[in-house]
Parts: C-alpha cells; sequence; structure tokens
C-alpha cells in the first residue's frame, strides 16, 4: 500500500482527468453523481464494446458474454451486437436477455439445476445451446421433448477435477464440486454415451469451466491438457473453455488480456490435437473494469489508536464482494484523481453489520471530507448482479457514458419499490 494515486489502468478506457476531476466517457463523474444520486454504477459503454469486440476477434462468434457478471437489457445489447452469444444460468437471466431483444438462437443456458419450466422456455426459445448438468436434466429434457418439444443441443459440463488457484468458492473445477459430470469413476463416459444414444438430444460437446478470478492462465492450459484425451475420444464437435479469466482489482495486480488469454488457450488446444471448435465464456473480462461506483462519504469516525471508518452511502447491499470473498477494491476521489492518498481509512457502507466493509484498508487525499464524491473502481463485474435490499436499501442506479453523454439504464430503486411485492 502505497501513498501514490490509484493505478490509472483500473479504471475504464475513457477515464480521463479535466480540470483536476475525473471525467468517464466525456462526463463528469461528480456532475453523474448529481444528476442521478449516489450510489451509482458508472459504466463506461466505449469499455464494454471494446471488451466485447475483443472477445468476438479472440475466440470468433461462439464466444458467449457471460451474463450473469451484470446484466441488463442494455448491457445484453451491447453484447448481441458485437456478434457475442449470451450465457445464461437461469430463468430470469434468459428472460431479461431475450426481453432486450435477443434471439433465443443466441443464447446458451447454463446451470446446475435447471427446472423442467426453465428447460421448457429454453427450449421454446430455440436456444442455442442448452450445457447439461446432470442425469435428472437430462431426464427432464427426455420429457420435455416426449411431450412434443424440438430436440436442444447440448454440450456436456464436465469437471476436470483441476485447482485452480483463486478462492475456495470460485473454483468450480475441483473434484468436490457441484458442477458437471466429473471425469471420474467413468461418470463423464457415461454421460455422453447417453447423450449420444437419447433422440431428445443433439450432442455437440463438451464444456468445461475451472472457475473465476483465475490469474495463472496457465490453469486453463492445464485444464486443457487434461481433458484432451476425453474431448478427442468423445467425438465433440465444440469445446467450450468457459470463463475465468482474472482481472486487476488493486495496486500491484497484473491480468492477462482477453486476447492473451485466448492465445494461451487455443496454444494448449492445437498442441493437445483437439479438432472441435473452441467456445468460451468470459463475464468479468468484459464488463468489471469498465465501471466505477460512485458513493458519498457521509460520516468519518476517528477512533483513537484504533482506526478511521469512513461510512458511505451504499455497502454490502451493492458490493458483497468484499463480505463474501473478502475482495480488495481501491478508492480514490472524483474530485482529486491524481493526487497523494495518505489518509487510511476503512470504508464501510450503511448496514447493520460491522463485516459490511466496502475497502479494508483505503487510501485517500488527505483532505477527504463529508459530501464528498468516492469512487470504487473495478465493479462493473458481481457487484449490481449480486446486489441485494438488506436493510431494504434501495438498490443504485446504473448509468452508462458515452461521449459526453450520460445515460441512465436501470433506475434508482424508489422505497415505493420495496412494497411492491409486499401484498401485505
Ligand atoms: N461460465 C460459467 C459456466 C460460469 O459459471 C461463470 C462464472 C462464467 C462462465 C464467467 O466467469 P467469469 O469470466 O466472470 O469469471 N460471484 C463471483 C464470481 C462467480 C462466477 C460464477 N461463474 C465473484 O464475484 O467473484
Amino acid at each position: 500500500m502505497t501513498d501514490n494515486p490509484i493505478p490509472w489502468d483500473l479504471l475504464p478506457d475513457t477515464a480521463e482527468i479535466v480540470e483536476g476531476r475525473l471525467q468517464i466517457g466525456g462526463c463528469d463523474v461528480i456532475d453523474v453523481a448529481e444528476e442521478f444520486g449516489t450510489p451509482v454504477f458508472i459504466y463506461d459503454e466505449k469499455h464494454l464494446v471494446s471488451r466485447c469486440d475483443e472477445a468476438v476477434g479472440a475466440f470468433g462468434e461462439g464466444v458467449a458474454y457471460a451474463s450473469k457478471a451484470f446484466l441488463c437489457r442494455a448491457m445484453a445489447r451491447i453484447a448481441n451486437e458485437a456478434g457475442m452469444h449470451i450465457d445464461v444460468a437461469t430463468g430470469g437471466e434468459m428472460h431479461v436477455a431475450l426481453a432486450a431483444g435477443v434471439p433465443g438462437d443466441r443464447l446458451v443456458f447454463h446451470g446446475n439445476n435447471k427446472s423442467s419450466d426453465e428447460l421448457a422456455m429454453a427450449i421454446d426459445a430455440g436456444i442455442s445451446r442448452i450445457v447439461v448438468d446432470s442425469f435428472d436434466e437430462m431426464d427432464r429434457i427426455e420429457a420435455l421433448v416426449g411431450s412434443g418439444r424440438v430436440p436442444p443441443r447440448v454440450l456436456l459440463r464436465v469437471n476436470p477435477g483441476i485447482e485452480a488457484h483463486t478462492h475456495e468458492y470460485l473454483q468450480t473445477g475441483v473434484p468436490d464440486s457441484k458442477f458437471g459430470f466429473p471425469l471420474s469413476k467413468g461418470i463423464a463416459v457415461e454421460a455422453i454415451e447417453r447423450a449420444r444414444a437419447s433422440d431428445a438430444m443433439e450432442f455437440l460437446g463438451l464444456h468445461a469451466h475451472i472457475g473465476s478470478q483465475v490469474f495463472d492462465v496457465d490453469n486453463f492450459a492445464k485444464a486443457i491438457e487434461a481433458l484432451a484425451p476425453f474431448v478427442k475420444e468423445s467425438g465433440a464437435m465444440e469445446f467450450s473453455i468457459g470463463g475465468g479469466l482474472g482481472v486487476a482489482y488493486v495496486e500491484g495486480e497484473e491480468a492477462d488480456t482477453i486476447t492473451a488469454w485466448a492465445e494461451i488457450v487455443l496454444d494448449a488446444v492445437h498442441r493437445s490435437g483437439i479438432n472441435a471448435r473452441i467456445l468460451a465464456e468470459p463475464g468479468r473480462s468484459i464488463v468489471a473494469q469498465a465501471a466505477v461506483t460512485a458513493y458519498t462519504v457521509g460520516t468519518i469516525k476517528d477512533l483513537p489508536d484504533v482506526r478511521t471508518y469512513l461510512s458511505v452511502d451504499g455497502g454490502l447491499s451493492d458490493n458483497p464482494r468484499p463480505v463474501l470473498y473478502g475482495s480488495g477494491y481501491e478508492a480514490m476521489l472524483a474530485r482529486d484523481p491524481e493526487g497523494p492518498r495518505p489518509m487510511r481509512a476503512r470504508i464501510v457502507g450503511k448496514h447493520c453489520e460491522a463485516g459490511d466493509i466496502i475497502v479494508r484498508e483505503a487510501c485517500l487525499p488527505a483532505d477527504t471530507k463529508i459530501g464528498d464524491i468516492l469512487c470504487t473502481p473495478v465493479t462493473g463485474a458481481y457487484g449490481h448482479s449480486m446486489g441485494s435490499n438488506y436493510n431494504k436499501v434501495a438498490r443504485p442506479a446504473v448509468v452508462f457514458v458515452k461521449e459526453g453523454e450520460a445515460r441512465l439504464v436501470i433506475e434508482r430503486e424508489t422505497y415505493d419499490d420495496l412494497l411492491l411485492k409486499d401484498i401485505g
């Protein structure tokens, strides 16, 4: 931790300093905060488009945006217009993507416990692929097709039994996981045989997602090598390596670009002699660094010999990642993005939880005061999408900025919204 200004590469692509203040997408962040209130997620639209384009350039048309990272209709349209498919993991995500006008045949449907209703919805929408996760799901698909639906095209999710270096909850390819058919004990082979033999589905290939926020891209190469004999033997025409590319959140972290990740992946595929078409599903690496959250500083409490607590008007309801995974973030003031940050403070939210921490040990300008607009960069992924109404805090607004225009894409919830489903 240093007193240095925030590392600029954590900020969205179009971030710049104009008259000493932070601008994104040609919009002054303090003005956006004043116009739309705080907390507010501010997304750089050019950054989003550029990462979608990069993913399509690196992997080709088969790449899907993992919408769990951040989904609203505006985002679904950006990914769709860039030529990405969209990975939806629930009926709810599918509904939003379809409502955005994304055709069903551009959607890939995931999930370890898809209901019959969700599967029917997917098939009726003309889903591009269902990534089948269990034998029970095969039973459900067979029942749906048996009652007159068109057999869907499927990939089977396999679990390669590989440990990716990331948080335990974000590892999905380890032997002890709820996801996929394990390679061990012949279970994945049995799944392939059943899918191939079934008239109710068209087997296209395999899928493996080893985890998320994976910094060391060699993990992907290792997973591909481990799976290669299996992929080849299965006769898979397609092989999806899932998502999981890590991004830098704080000073000192470095992450590969989507292009570099694709090169490692495609190289490993080539070296292992896999002929299948390669698919991928980046989520975080598309959206994380595209956004900052702007908060207003509300209370500064100095506890002598302990620490300074700086409370903002959001918290774990708009960013649960520090509480869930101990994730780190940086903080900056929109009115002083390039000055030194000698003050140390714990940035906390307004929830009734001691664990409601946004930045455990933040560096801030010495004159930070109540009313300042404080930004935490790299909140574009798994922030808004994992938000909640805990303590009946209304969810923040989401604003897309581009070429000097700030466009509201998700309205801030009102107190009355909190009563919408409360029928008394
Ligand atoms: N494909 C599948 C099948 C996935 O399960 C995921 C993420 C992705 C793609 C996209 O992974 P990404 O490129 O975003 O790493 N809430 C956690 C992350 C959970 C990821 C779940 N699956 C977090 O905030 O770090």
